[in-house]
């Protein structure tokens, strides 16, 4: 079992490589079609591996071709799948439109990922018992999510939560949360109003959460703690295909940190891993590898 577990999202996606992205009511003709591995939980997961670490997935997947192709794809990048289980709803989904500027944007169709529920976590206790950190997305229900990274605290293991796709999350859940790595739009949803990086230190204390690394897109990122805030610029790269790129970051960030590396370092180096992913297309295939970037 991997120091690392991942308890989240795993989805075929489908993605339709487009001139632009359509407008609400326009029809529009794809120049190409691909069906990749991805999920942010399993993203994450494998750009853990990839990077080196020992990763875990708990996660669900339905009893079919696509969930085969998405072990497959995880077991690849050297992921332990044992506690990715099947369940009688089809594979999650998504269905990703990139554009020739490289943006996206996608649906998701939760499908088996919807029964990630109490049950699944309790199979997975012994994997999370042995782990040293713990990554959390927001695909799967809440509810799961919440209650991994409670037992997670209650384990002493070290937790981060990427809350991903926006949404607003308990105080019981942030309080004594390790890492919180949100990017613009989902810091909004924690944080209404205009957002401004100095009031990012307040709301780290006011919630009781440790350190907040919040991902500014091609500006970087900036980590934020209870004394003050600190910019991370990073080299802008041409992109090619965006999606996964905040995957690759978090996946990449973790296995440094749980290699003993510096918060600083790690930042660094998962930096590099995101430009990497982001000049190539689809999410997992897109991915460095250890050899790549160090
Ligand atoms: O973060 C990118 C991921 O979001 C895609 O792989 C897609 O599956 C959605 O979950």
């Amino acid at each position: 079992m991997g120091k690392i577990a991942v308890v989240g999202s795993l989805n075929m996606d489908v993605s339709y490589r487009v001139a632009h992205i359509p407008a609400p009511g326009e029809t529009i003709l794809a120049q190409g079609v691909a069906k990749n591995p991805g999920g942010k939980g399993g993203n994450q997961a494998v750009a853990a591996a990839k990077m080196g670490a020992g990763v875990s997935m708990i996660g669900l997947t339905g009893d079919d071709a696509d969930g085969e192709a998405l072990r497959r794809s995880l077991a690849g990048a050297g992921v332990d799948t044992a506690f990715v289980g099947r369940c009688g709803e089809p594979t999650g989904t998504a269905f990703i439109c990139v554009s020739d500027a490289g943006e996206n944007n996608i649906v998701v169709h939760a499908g088996a990922n919807a029964c990630v529920d109490a049950r699944a976590l309790a199979e997975a206790d012994a994997c999370l018992r042995a782990a040293e950190m713990c990554v959390v997305q927001l695909e799967i229900p809440h509810e799961t999510a919440w209650q991994a990274l409670r037992r997670c605290r209650e384990l002493g293991v070290f937790t981060v939560l990427n809350p991903s796709p926006a949404c607003p999350v308990p105080d019981s859940v942030l309080r004594g949360l390790d890492l919180l790595v949100p990017n613009e739009t989902e810091m909004e949803a924690l944080l209404p109003g205009a957002l401004d990086l100095d009031a990012l230190p307040g709301y780290a204390r006011e919630k009781g959460v440790r350190r907040i690394l919040m991902t500014l897109g091609d500006k970087g990122c900036c980590l934020a703690t209870a004394e003050g805030v600190r910019r991370f610029p990073c080299t802008p790269v041409r992109a090619v295909d965006t999606t996964g790129a905040g995957d690759t970051f978090l996946g990449a960030l973790c296995a440094m940190l749980a290699e003993g590396r510096a918060l600083e370092e790690a930042i660094a180096i998962a930096q590099r891993a995101a430009a990497w992913a982001v000049a190539r297309p689809g999410a997992q295939q897109a991915m460095p590898c250890r050899e790549n970037i160090l």
